[in-house]
């Protein structure tokens, strides 16, 4: 655990705060997702599970282990309302980022059913339907999945997008930090975040 000293902007006061710093702080600043899509870091790290193969936060994955959707575990409090969302702010490379953010996923009202329990999409709307990563560069891209918390049960003035082909011109330049702060969401509650790149051509 390191310790830094961070400062904050926060309603246009500078907060100054010496804290340890967790893996998930450090990930998220080392990859310079912090900056490039968030101001803060999330509070905790969550667990993306896509059937059975539980993301290492930063890890390189296969396009073929992300292709369904997974589900996130988290400290979810049963008792509110949260959004998840998935975006890759590389698209469609990391070099010349013109689609940043590309909108993956979106689900928004996802309650838990009990205290920690790991939430599906569809115990939640879907805004937008998940698409699994097809990066279109050999450079790797970030797929950062966030929770945040809800005030409440919310309608949201969206796009909604359920099916997948066809649909990547409604999924280009969403911003997930200023959606957060339209509907007042609270977080990232957690996060977490895998790299993928495009299969590599084996030339004999
Ligand atoms: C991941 O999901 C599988 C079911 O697909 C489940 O058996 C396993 O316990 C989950 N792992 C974690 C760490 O939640
Ligand atoms: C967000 O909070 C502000 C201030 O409380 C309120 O005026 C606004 O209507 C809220 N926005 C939404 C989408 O709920």
């Amino acid at each position: 655990m390191k310790s830094l000293f961070k400062i904050y902007s926060y309603f246009g006061f500078v907060i100054a705060l010496t804290v340890a710093q967790s893996e998930v702080e450090e990930k998220f600043i080392s990859s310079k997702i912090v900056p490039d899509v968030l101001n803060i870091p999330p509070e905790a790290s969550c667990v993306v599970n896509y059937s059975g193969r539980v993301v290492k936060i930063g890890e390189t994955l296969e396009i073929s282990k992300t292709l369904m959707e997974p589900s996130v575990q988290f400290d979810f409090d049963p008792q509110e309302f949260y959004t998840i969302a998935m975006v890759d702010p590389d698209a469609p490379s990391p070099n010349a980022p013109a689609m940043r953010e590309f909108k993956h996923w979106l689900v928004v009202n996802v309650q838990s059913s009990s205290q920690g329990a790991s939430v599906q999409g569809s115990s939640g709307d879907t805004l937008a339907a998940y698409m699994s990563p097809a990066p279109l560069s050999p450079a790797p891209h970030r797929y950062i999945v966030l929770v945040y918390r809800q005030p409440g049960r919310m309608d949201f003035d969206e796009p909604i997008i359920v099916k997948t082909a066809g649909s990547s011109a409604l999924r280009t330049n969403f911003k997930v930090q200023k959606f957060a702060e339209k509907y007042n969401l609270t977080g990232p509650v957690c996060g977490s975040f895998f790299y993928e790149q495009m299969n590599k051509v084996i030339s004999l």
